[in-house]
């Protein structure tokens, strides 16, 4: 029997791709140039599974264009980007990555509160600018973390992975709101706060972390308003979707300073990073590196494909999600 045709739409690290290639037909992307929709469409068509990474964009439209797909095996923990109701439709199951990339991404959290907290980002741009005078007193102070409160925005595993990180590695306090409260032993592991009402958390933290997913449901959750809640001389990191952020408000908390500082791994139009925080110096931006470790971009390529062999099998699929 002939072997299933799988496509990964972009480059996986090669250790990974080897694998895919010993059990499938594997199509490379060789040029690893984001495919466009019209190519996405088409290879509903031609292939039997098809790998898309997080920037792909899987409208209704482009899963109906063509019929021979049955998994969409998602290299990446989220799935906005996918219509998960069309996939339905369409017979064609999908999956993701969970829990491989938590740590990297906690890991990216305390990173940017790092760097937003002691201002690296404005240290690093006057080194290299030649702008540096010496040390001093009053030269670029920033804040501690050390009892400091960091507020959640949701409490999933990479929240529970930075809460953890901030608590026992900085001695922060830790807050969070989310639809529920955890479980006990989850918030007595960093004496974590519950706050039922998200403008209270903000209000009462002074670092935030958002870590909801993207998606309508949490579209511009800190607007304005959010960000005129939040404390005075706070700061806003997020490593989860750029889209639940209005960027808008965000330059202009930045700029009058309510907000100290803000560090931000993700955009709403990626990779196009809003204009109006280019040019302000109080705010870290990185290229969505929440999951860019080696050892993580192999552990999510082993995911997505332990998903196509049970699919391949017949079995369960260990990550499905439509
Ligand atoms: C994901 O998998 O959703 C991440 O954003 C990729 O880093």
């Amino acid at each position: 029997m002939a072997k299933p045709r799988v496509l990964l739409t972009r480059r996986w690290p090669e250790e990974v791709e080897r694998q895919v290639a010993e059990r499938f037909d594997v199509t490379l992307n060789e040029s690893d140039e984001p495919l466009s929709q019209a190519e996405l469409a088409a290879a509903m068509g031609e292939f039997d599974v098809i790998c898309p990474v997080v920037p792909d964009k899987l409208p209704a439209e482009v899963i109906a264009g063509g019929d021979r797909t049955r998994l969409i095996a998602n290299y990446g923990v989220g799935f906005e980007h996918i219509d998960l109701a069309a996939a339905k439709a369409n017979g064609i199951a999908v999956t993701n990555t969970p829990g491989v990339l938590t740590d990297a991404t906690a890991d990216l959290a305390l990173t940017l509160i790092l760097m937003a907290a002691r201002r690296a980002g404005e240290g690093e741009r006057e080194v290299r600018a030649g702008r540096w005078t010496g040390w001093g007193p009053t030269h670029l102070n920033g804040s501690s973390l050390k009892g400091k409160t960091l507020g959640l925005v949701g409490l999933g595993r990479i929240g529970i992975a930075t809460a953890q990180r901030a608590h026992h590695g900085f001695g922060m306090r830790i807050a969070y709101y989310g639809r529920r409260e955890c479980l006990p032993e989850v918030a007595r592991e960093f004496d974590a706060r519950f706050y039922p009402d998200l403008h209270d958390l903000l209000a009462a933290s002074d670092f935030v972390s958002l870590h909801i997913p993207g998606g309508a449901e949490t579209a511009n959750v800190i607007d304005a308003q959010a960000l005129a809640a939040m404390k005075p001389g706070s700061y806003l990191i997020n490593t989860a979707r750029g889209g639940v952020v209005d960027h808008a408000a965000l330059a202009e908390a930045l700029r009058s300073g309510q907000l100290a500082g803000a560090g931000l791994d993700v955009y709403p139009a990626e990779p196009k990073v809003p204009e109006e925080l280019l040019g302000l110096d109080n705010v870290v931006l990185l290229p969505h590196l929440g999951s860019a470790t080696r050892e993580t971009r192999i552990a999510m390529g082993e995911r997505a494909l332990a998903n196509v062999i049970a699919w391949a099998e017949g079995r369960p699929l260990p990550d499905r999600i439509a």
